[in-house]
C-alpha cells in the first residue's frame, strides 16, 4: 500500500513539474579545465608529513566580468590536492579564517576519532587544529571537507571541499595514468546554480532532496575541456554536489574502465557504459583516446526502476561535464593490467551482531542527530553486518566514516560490479535495501564518536546522521557533550 501511494504521489507531482525539469545542459567547452594545485608539504623533525590548510572567504569570476562571493582552502575557491603514502604520518595544520566555526573532515579516511573532523571537532574562528595519523589503508582517491552540525551544506557550496589521493606501494607498481594533472585527473563534480551574483541555495518546488543546481562544474570550471596527451587517462571522479546524483558515461556511447571505487582500487578493472554516483562517492575511471579524437563526460537521465523518483525529485537533468581532446598525436600509454589489487574487504563471514538501519529524511531509525548521543558502541576488530533500508522513498546515501565496507547485496541479490570494490558510501534510492560487511580495524575511543549519515547535504544537516563509538572488547561507551556550535 505505502508503495502505491509512493507512485501515486510520484507521478501526480512528475506531471505537475515535468514542465520545469530542464534538460538543457549542452555545454561549449571553452574552458581550460583548473586542476587544483598538489599541496605543498614538508617533513618535520619527527618524520611527520606536514600540510597546511586554511579556511578563507574569497571570490571567483566563474563567469567573465562577475564576481562571486566564495569560501577556500589556501585559496578562494576548492583547496589543493594533499597527497601521501600508506605508512607515512601526517599532520595538517588547519586555520579557520572563516567568520564562523568549521571543521575538516578527511572522509574515507581511517584513523583516531579524535582526528576525524567530524561534527565534535569544532574549529572557531581564528582557531586551529593540528589533527595528526599514519595513514594505514590502501591507495585511494579521498576527499575532505567540513562537518560542522547544521551548516555542512553551506560550508561545501560555498567551496570548501578538496581531493586527498593515498598511495601505496601496489598502486605505484600497477601502471596505471599517475601523473597529476596530465593523464591522472582530478574531476571534482558539482552542480551549481547563481542567482545573480551569489550561489543560489534556494530549494526547487516540492524537491525532498536538497538543492539542485541547473549546471555543473568540475573542479570549480563551468564549461571545462582537458587536453589530453596520452592514449589513456585516469579520471578520479568525486560527487562533491549536495544532493545530485550523477549517472556517468559518456556522449559518443563509448565504453571505460571502472577500476577503483571509495575505498580503493577493485580486483580487476570493469567495463561499463554507465556509473551512478550519489554525493560523496568517488571512482576512477580509465579510458583511451584516438589521436585527434574528443568525447564529453555526461550525465544522463537516470533510468531503470528509479527514474521516476529522480524526476519526482528533479534530479533527471542531463549535463555535459567535461570535454577531453584528444592531441594530434599520443604518447603511448601500456594496456590496464589484468589484475588489480586484493582489496581485502571484509566478508561478513565472521560477523558479531547485524544492526538494522531505516533512513527517513526525518531520522535514522526514527531519531534525529543529537550531539551528546552515542547511537551505539561497537567492537574493535570485528565484523558487523549492518542492513540499511530506504524507508520514505525519498532519495538517500548511507556514509560510515573510518570504514571501507564490503556490500554484500542490493535488494537481495548480488551487487553491480561497481558496487563490490571498497565503498564508505552507498546510494539508496527509494524502497532499497542493502546489506554491508563493516569492519572495525581502526583504533578505540569510547569517548569520540564516528558519524554515520545520509551524505544528501541537506538530510545530514537537518538530523540523519548519528553516532557510534568503537570500544575494546568487553569496554562501555564514555559519553559526549554538545560542544558549543560556535567552537
Ligand atoms: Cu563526507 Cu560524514 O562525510
Ligand atoms: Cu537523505
Amino acid at each position: 500500500a505505502l508503495a502505491l501511494v509512493l507512485v501515486f504521489a510520484g507521478a501526480v507531482t512528475w506531471l505537475w513539474t515535468t514542465a520545469d525539469v530542464h534538460t538543457a545542459g549542452r555545454v561549449d567547452f571553452d574552458e581550460k579545465l583548473a586542476v587544483p594545485p598538489l599541496a605543498e608539504s614538508r617533513v618535520d623533525d619527527r618524520g611527520r608529513r606536514v600540510f597546511d590548510l586554511s579556511m578563507r572567504t574569497g571570490s571567483k569570476e566563474f563567469r567573465p566580468g562577475r564576481s562571486t562571493p566564495t569560501w577556500g582552502f589556501n585559496g578562494d575557491h576548492l583547496g589543493p590536492t594533499l597527497r601521501a603514502k600508506r605508512g607515512e604520518r601526517v599532520l595538517v595544520n588547519v586555520r579557520n579564517e572563516l567568520p564562523e566555526a568549521s571543521t575538516v573532515h578527511w572522509h574515507g579516511m581511517r584513523l583516531p576519532a579524535r582526528m576525524d573532523g567530524g561534527p565534535h571537532q569544532m574549529v572557531p574562528p581564528r582557531g586551529r587544529w593540528s589533527p595528526a595519523w599514519e595513514v594505514d589503508q590502501p591507495a585511494a582517491t579521498l576527499w575532505y571537507h567540513p562537518h560542522p552540525h547544521g551548516a555542512t551544506a553551506k560550508h561545501v557550496r560555498r567551496g570548501l571541499a578538496g581531493m586527498f589521493i593515498l598511495d601505496d606501494e601496489r598502486s605505484a607498481d600497477l601502471k596505471l595514468p599517475d601523473d597529476y594533472g596530465v593523464d591522472d585527473i582530478p574531476v571534482i563534480v558539482q552542480d551549481v546554480r547563481f542567482d545573480g551574483d551569489r550561489f543560489d541555495d534556494g530549494q526547487p518546488l516540492m524537491s525532498n532532496s536538497g538543492s539542485l543546481g541547473d549546471r555543473t562544474m568540475v573542479n570549480g570550471t563551468l564549461a571545462p575541456y582537458h587536453e589530453v596527451r596520452d592514449e589513456a587517462v585516469r579520471l578520479r571522479l568525486v560527487n562533491a554536489s549536495s544532493a545530485r546524483v550523477y549517472s556517468f558515461g559518456f556522449a559518443d556511447g563509448r565504453d571505460f574502465s571502472l577500476v577503483g571505487t571509495d575505498g580503493g582500487l577493485l580486483e580487476r578493472p570493469v567495463g561499463l557504459s554507465r556509473l551512478e554516483m550519489s554525493p560523496g562517492e568517488r571512482a576512477e575511471i580509465v579510458l583511451r583516446m584516438r589521436p585527434g579524437g574528443r568525447t564529453v563526460l555526461r550525465s544522463f537521465p537516470h533510468d531503470g526502476g528509479d527514474a521516476w523518483q529522480d524526476r519526482f525529485n528533479g534530479n533527471d537533468d542531463s549535463f555535459d561535464v567535461l570535454q577531453l581532446r584528444a592531441a594530434g598525436t599520443l604518447r603511448d600509454s601500456p594496456a590496464l593490467p589484468g589484475e588489480l589489487v586484493r582489496p581485502g574487504l571484509p566478508d561478513g563471514g565472521d560477523a558479531v551482531r547485524t544492526r538494522d538501519f531505516g533512513l527517513r529524511t526525518s531520522g535514522i531509525n526514527g531519531r534525529e542527530m543529537a550531539m551528546d548521543r552515542i547511537d551505539f558502541a561497537v567492537t574493535r576488530g570485528t565484523t558487523e553486518i549492518w542492513k540499511v533500508t530506504n524507508e520514505d522513498g525519498v532519495p538517500h546515501n548511507f556514509h560510515v566514516h573510518d570504514v571501507r565496507f564490503r556490500v554484500l547485496s542490493v535488494d537481495g541479490r548480488e551487487p553491480p560490479p561497481e558496487l563490490r570494490g571498497p565503498k564508505d558510501t552507498v546510494h539508496m534510492p527509494g524502497g532499497r535495501s542493502v546489506r554491508l560487511a563493516v569492519a572495525f580495524d581502526g583504533p578505540a575511543d569510547p569517548d569520540t564518536p564516528y558519524m554515520y549519515h545520509c551524505h544528501l547535504l541537506r538530510h545530514e544537516d537537518r538530523g540523519m546522521m548519528g553516532q557510534f563509538v568503537v570500544v575494546e572488547k568487553g569496554g562501555r561507551p564514555g559519553t559526549v557533550d554538545a560542544p558549543d556550535p560556535h567552537g
